[in-house]
């Protein structure tokens, strides 16, 4: 690889990396297969969760978290207003709420009109799957009107399980592994996680 070849796949790299996801190049133009992938729903989906978006209480163990971002169309950049997102994880001793009237660590929540969405929840646990644990995931489900279902998960930067976890170790997966990054000058924490529909 010469130098400036170099510098485009340099550049590519980069370009990949942001809302576009895997940018192709094609000729002079891009051709992005930028959409999230799906992920299994799992056994502990519950239909009916309230619509809220902030899921601590006061007695709950475990570090708060911002999860946010913006929900867009198959193009990945139009955002789209009125996107339902939805999700579901576990405690911090690998548990879900599959009973309670409370919904513990359960909500759902509808994008503004620049396609925002946020919770303020902990990071989850981990539980076993067979004789190994699974990462640390949140599981999400979003639909939107004019766009297919999704339903999906994701992992965090870092997690040694995710190496031998069928699911999170998929190449598909890559772009749902994120950072957890310190929000502001208080050690807040926070992920940022924008999803991007297939249209209908
Ligand atoms: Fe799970």
């Amino acid at each position: 690889m010469n130098r400036k070849e170099f510098l485009i796949a340099g550049s590519l790299s980069a370009f990949s990396v942001s809302i576009f996801g895997n940018v192709k190049p094609k000729g002079n133009d891009f051709e992005g297969d930028c959409e999230t992938t799906n992920d299994i729903l799992g056994p502990f989906y519950r239909p009916d969760v309230p619509v809220r978006n902030d899921l601590t209480a006061k007695d709950l163990k475990g570090t708060v978290v911002e999860l946010k971002g913006k929900v867009f169309r198959g193009d990945c950049t139009t955002p789209i207003e009125n996107a339902m997102v939805e999700i579901w994880h576990c405690n911090t001793d690998g548990e879900y709420d599959n009973e309670s009237k409370h919904f513990h660590l359960r909500g759902k929540w509808l994008t503004d009109e620049k396609g925002n969405y946020s919770f303020k929840t902990i990071l989850p646990g981990k539980y076993l799957n067979g004789s190994q644990y699974r990462p640390a995931h949140i599981h999400f489900r979003v639909t939107a009107e004019g766009s297919r279902e999704l339903i999906s998960q994701l992992y965090f930067q870092g997690d040694p399980h995710i190496t031998n976890d069928p699911w999170a170790s998929k190449k598909e997966a890559e772009r749902r592994i994120l950072p957890i990054a310190l929000e502001d000058i208080h050690g807040n924490l926070s992920v940022v996680f924008d999803i991007s529909l297939r249209d209908n």
